[in-house]
């Protein structure tokens, strides 16, 4: 039996604008985690168990599409067949009673809320199906595989989801480049807000590459905007000035709602936050609906938490960044 876990993740800033190159700053969030566990059976075959999402059938009735039918065959197609671990269906080198693989996946990161679930869920797959196949694959090649699969979420993903969660440590992330991490010059707290609505990032994207078709200068200028936020961001964080993170924040939940990805629920939050002692906020992830994030003293936290939640937040979740990894 094999069991991984993957965290969830929020984007500090540029989310949408990374998707045009620019870079952005995201975290993991150990708070919510996905977890898949994978075990011989002795029921012949492949059977995938979500029961998060009332999911349990063979793998072959599930559609070539489905994320999760469509993780666990990247994987099989990714390793080298062997008697050992052959494409479907597998067979067992004790050619004893487990005929079979289950492949068991729960999280408790909230679905389309811009914490990263889909990519979690791969990324926990992922790693327990390679390594119950005796090929635990690289980080880099479970991130590559995830982020084949973030396609079918996205559409055209920057691959942001899949490497914060994939190396579970703070990214400054520009899309097809190597991945660089940050140093945390100083922890700093944050409390997450969630508005319950679910919004698929793919559609909040899709509408943000059609307002850019039409006029790219000007989005191009947005996007170049949020990038210097990001970049700002970066410096003040390694050299531990997080309260100037407060007026990036704001600027950079501006111009999300320039790009319209923004809600009135999320505009709330963010005001809510700002009003109950929040140092500076805005929306994180696609938009529309999911998460807000917003800046605090760590002893302010659980107050604005609670506003949060007075002003409509489903849940709130308070993290604190303090990795300071090797850069
Ligand atoms: C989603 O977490 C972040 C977006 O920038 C999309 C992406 O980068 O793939 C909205």
């Amino acid at each position: 039996m094999n069991t991984s876990s993957a965290p969830g993740k929020v984007i500090l800033f540029g989310e949408h604008a990374v998707v045009y190159g620019r870079p952005a700053l995201a975290v993991p969030v150990t708070q919510v985690q996905a977890t898949a566990t994978v075990a011989g059976t002795t029921r012949p075959g492949i059977w995938v168990e979500a029961p998060d999402i009332g999911l349990a059938s063979e793998l072959s009735r599930l559609a070539p599409d489905h994320p999760l039918a469509a993780v666990i065959r990247s994987v099989f197609a990714a390793l080298p067949p062997t008697p050992l671990r052959g494409t479907p269906p597998i067979c067992f080198a004790n050619g004893g009673r487990r005929k079979g693989v289950t492949i068991r996946v729960t999280s408790t990161i909230p679905v389309a809320a811009g914490l990263g679930s889909g990519a979690a869920v791969s990324v926990a797959t992922i790693r327990a199906l390679s390594s119950f196949l005796h090929s635990p694959l690289t980080n880099d090649q479970i991130s590559t595989l995830a982020f084949e699969v973030e396609k079918l979420h996205h559409g055209t993903p920057s691959g942001i989801d899949n490497t914060v969660i994939t190396y579970a440590k703070p990214v400054y992330f520009v899309k097809g480049q190597p991945i660089e991490t940050f140093r945390v010059g100083k922890p700093f707290t944050i409390v997450i807000g969630d508005t319950g609505i679910p919004a698929p990032t793919k559609e909040s994207v899709g509408d943000v590459r059609k307002l850019w078709e039409v006029d790219r200068p000007r989005w191009e200028k947005v996007f170049d905007e949020i990038g210097e936020i990001a970049r700002s961001a970066k410096e003040k964080i390694e050299s531990g000035e997080w309260r100037v993170l407060a007026p990036l924040m704001d600027a950079n939940h501006a111009l999300l709602q320039q790009l319209t990805v923004s809600s009135a629920e999320l505009d709330r939050l963010v005001e809510a936050g700002r009003r109950s002692g929040a140092l500076g906020a805005k929306m994180s992830g696609g938009g529309r609906g999911g998460n807000m994030i917003a800046l605090v003293e760590r002893k302010n936290a659980p107050a604005v938490a609670e506003a949060l939640k007075s002003a409509g937040a489903k849940r709130t979740i308070i993290t604190t960044i303090d990795r300071t990894p090797e850069v």
